[in-house]
């Protein structure tokens, strides 16, 4: 039997959309207060699904503890504080910041680290109204 679990863990950063190619109008009209010159921040909440059996003696697909230390080491303390856009990560440096993008860039850095359970949902909060998710779907 198959069973999911979820943890969530928060950061907050910085970033900016934006298409070199476009006019000042053009990115305005695409992206709106996102395009903004000086960037912006979010209080961002990853929340990370894995998949599989419980263990018959402790209960757990894994140890929620350790998918939270993994997520803060790997993904969260990595971009704290940082600008997306900016600062050099994991994530790719052409790439739009937007949420879809990132939550793809996470499932990737994510992925190979989790080892006793299977990745299933990577899904990022960028504000009440936004979030993006990312099943592994290529
Ligand atoms: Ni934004």
């Amino acid at each position: 039997m198959i069973a999911y679990l979820t943890r969530k863990e928060k950061f907050c950063a910085a970033h900016r959309l934006w298409v070199k190619d476009w006019s000042e109008d053009k990115n305005m009209e695409v992206f709106g207060n996102c395009a903004n010159h000086n960037f912006h921040g979010h209080n961002y909440i990853l929340s990370v699904t894995v998949k599989g059996k419980p263990d018959p003696h402790t209960g757990m697909i894994i140890n929620a503890k350790d998918l939270g230390k993994l997520m803060r080491e790997k993904v969260t303390n990595v971009l704290d504080h940082t600008n997306l856009n900016l600062d050099p990560s994991f994530l790719s440096p052409e790439i739009q910041t937007t949420t879809e993008n990132l939550v793809i860039q996470i499932w990737n850095h994510l992925e190979h680290h989790i080892k006793v359970c299977k990745l299933h949902c990577v899904e990022l909060i960028e504000t009440d109204k936004i979030s993006a998710a990312y099943y592994g779907e290529k």
